[in-house]
């Protein structure tokens, strides 16, 4: 008998060893649902840089790779292929300064047949029953008989997968479109032109669209890429990058007035992604402009998203050549940054404000935000900085200027910037981290000791890297989005001062990277979402609008036991909304001690993110390995228990019982 009640006490006890687990120790506490902090609209944004094949070969649809030959190798990424007997001839024409943002051209002397293929970016992602737009630019040589021009998407072995044809009778320079249907899908097509007849043809700005684009637009950006990002609901986009604003040297900085009005005017450039890694060369990777600048603020606007534009500063990249515009030859640097204002917010009177009308947004874009250099350090930084910034404010004092602290998040260069920009009382200052894992998690404090009347902080740039900074070897794995996930309860924790946050870089194409880990991944075909996206996705879409004062224990959840944590009100949804992170490889069962006047429904919902292995990640074959799950829990006002899965992220969503609305 002895015996027996000995078993009945162990069962028991083993019945209840979870509850027995969460009442010991640390529990959460949340006082009240008073809260003296504003979480920014802008809280959690994007950051967009063409860097991977970001920009042409991704978001931006077209297919055709070097349209217009103005690549620094005319004819590269085409392939001719031509009769043997009597050849006809290829020429590259370029007419310099008669047409100096877009000169070069293909003149072909036509002597019976001749075919033209285009390799697209790695291979061209066609889809079965989906409509493809064609469209070239061409002259026909006066005198001349017409030309016939198939046009064909062709797969690996050279089949015809969807193939229109167009006669060439002008001969002045004009557009020519035809559009087909695709009879397969095939990941890697090619288009094929031939060309029938005899004579001279000149051609230009030979180009291959989607019909299906983000929100059918002709000649638009691509459609699964642009759900994505609408699925993060940012607050903000800052484009066009990263170290692509500065340029290796000044003359391949990001010039925005080249990346605005008629696409076939806007002059191209070198990426300077190219070349900059050994391990991962890219030669054939350059910028059309065809998304540019129009094209960004019209995607921010789309995204319910603050244009966040960054422009140069006058210093090129510091990792390449760093060179420096002298002082006194500023002038034109900061006119592009006042010009730009006037293109996004000036009257349809204005210059700008006209071009912009006229390129089809006569009302303006209500830029607030404008940012000065992007990865900028030293004297040189600071003193072209203040050009920037009294010059900007004369003319438009309520624009928010943003400044930086240079590429890392500590040592003599941050301390110098840091310091110079609170001197000169700037007003929201960009750090970046690309860090470890173990960073991540020991930073989760960072912000609780920095000056509350300080500059506000853009946490512009940051990944946790798995291996090292650059290192071709980092992945996109769960031990990286988990540490991510415990500094971003730190960044929303202390959101008087964070008011914009970005992961980067944000897309890569899976055979054309130079730069990992990236938030979201594609080949032509498809794109998937990294782990590190559905933390940016969980934290953005639970943004909340106050900050509230969880506390574990006495202090803020840092990582006692390896819980990081957050909370926020929804006035919006009468939501009190926790963020938890419990990044050791036990499960945690945790009280949390709600003050009396917290009343909430007995029915809440967890938003797990989670995976037991820390290497986990998400592909083509399994893009949703990690991806958030829903469940329903029981709440309740007076003693609740958060679950906390091992090595997870969860969004705890706890209606308020709407009496309690006044108690607030
Ligand atoms: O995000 C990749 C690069 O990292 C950015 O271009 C640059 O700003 C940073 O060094």
């Amino acid at each position: 008998m002895k015996r027996n009640i000995s078993w009945v006490v162990l069962l028991v006890m083993l019945a209840f060893s979870s509850n027995l687990q969460a009442q010991s120790g640390e529990q959460f506490q949340l006082k009240n649902l008073k809260s003296a902090i504003d979480i920014q609209p802008t809280m959690w944004g994007i950051f967009f840089e063409d860097i991977n094949f970001a920009a042409d070969g991704g978001l931006y649809a077209e297919m055709v790779k070097n349209r217009s030959f103005e690549f620094d190798t005319p004819m590269m990424s085409w392939q001719e292929a031509n009769e043997e007997s009597n050849p006809s001839e290829l020429v590259i024409i370029n007419l310099e300064d008669l047409k100096p943002e877009n000169p070069r051209f293909a003149r072909l002397k036509l002597k019976g047949n001749y075919t033209l293929l285009n390799e697209g970016f790695r291979g061209m992602g066609v889809k079965n029953g989906d409509l493809y737009n064609f469209s070239i630019q061409t002259k026909l040589q006066k005198g001349a008989a017409p030309m016939r021009m198939k046009i064909a998407l062709v797969n690996a072995a050279n089949e015809e997968i969807g193939a229109a044809e167009l006669m060439v009778e002008n001969t002045a320079w004009s557009t020519m479109k035809a559009s087909f249907t695709a009879k397969a899908t095939e990941e890697k097509a090619k288009l094929r032109l031939t060309f029938e007849g005899e004579g001279e043809l000149d051609m230009d700005m030979i180009s291959l669209f989607p019909q299906d684009t983000w929100k059918q637009r002709p000649g638009g950006l691509r459609k699964d890429i642009v759900e994505k990002l609408e699925a993060l609901q940012p607050g903000f986009l800052r484009f066009p990058g990263g170290c692509i604003v500065e340029g290796r040297v000044l003359a391949e900085r990001y010039q925005w007035k080249k990346t605005v009005g008629a696409i076939d005017q806007r002059t191209g450039l070198v990426n300077r992604w190219n070349t900059e890694f050994d391990h991962r060369l890219t030669p054939d990777y350059f910028q059309t402009f065809g998304l540019g600048f129009y094209e960004y603020f019209l995607l921010s606007e789309d995204l319910g998203a603050e244009a966040l534009p960054i422009l140069s500063c006058g210093i090129a990249c510091q990792f390449n050549t760093g060179e420096l515009v002298p002082m006194d030859h500023l002038d034109p640097y900061v006119q592009d940054a006042l010009d730009l204002i006037e293109f996004a917010n000036g009257a349809t009177t204005t210059a700008w404000g006209k071009l912009r009308a006229d390129m089809g947004h006569p009302e303006p874009f209500n830029l607030k935000y404008i940012g000065v250099g992007n990865e900028q350090w030293g004297p040189q930084y600071i003193e072209r900085y203040i050009v920037f910034e009294k010059a900007i404010k004369a003319k438009y004092p309520d624009m928010i200027i943003v400044s930086g602290t240079g590429p890392f998040p500590d040592g003599e260069d941050f301390d110098y910037a840091a310091k110079e920009l609170k001197k000169l009382n700037a007003e929201l200052v960009d750090e970046h981290y690309y860090n470890t894992p173990e960073w991540f998690l020991s930073n989760a404090n960072r912000y609780d000791a920095y000056d509350r009347n300080g500059p506000k902080i853009f946490a512009g740039e940051y990944a946790a890297q798995s291996v090292a900074i650059a290192s071709p070897d980092n992945k996109n794995n769960w031990q990286c989005a988990l540490s991510e996930a415990a500094f971003m309860t730190g960044l929303e924790r202390n959101a008087d001062i964070v008011h914009m946050t970005s992961y980067a870089p944000l897309l890569a194409h899976a055979e054309a990277w130079q730069w990992t880990p990236d938030m979201i991944w594609f080949n032509n075909l498809e794109s998937y979402a990294t782990p590190n996206y559905y933390v940016q996705q969980l934290f953005s879409n639970h943004a909340g609008n106050k900050v509230l004062d969880l506390k574990y224990g006495k202090q803020p959840a840092t990582g006692a036991d390896q819980l990081y944590a957050s909370a926020v009100l929804d006035e919006a949804n009468n939501q009190l909304i926790l963020k938890v992170v419990n990044a050791s490889d036990k499960d945690q069962d945790k009280l949390i001690k709600l003050g009396s006047d917290i009343k909430i429904n007995t029915k809440a919902e967890q938003i797990i993110l989670q995976s037991k292995d820390l290497k986990a990640e998400n592909g083509f074959s399994a893009p949703e390995h990690i991806a958030p799950q829903h469940k329903t829990i029981e709440a309740s006002s007076k003693k609740m228990t958060l679950h906390l899965p091992a090595q997870s992220l969860s969004i705890f969503k706890l209606d308020l019982q709407s009496v309690n609305v006044q108690s607030r």
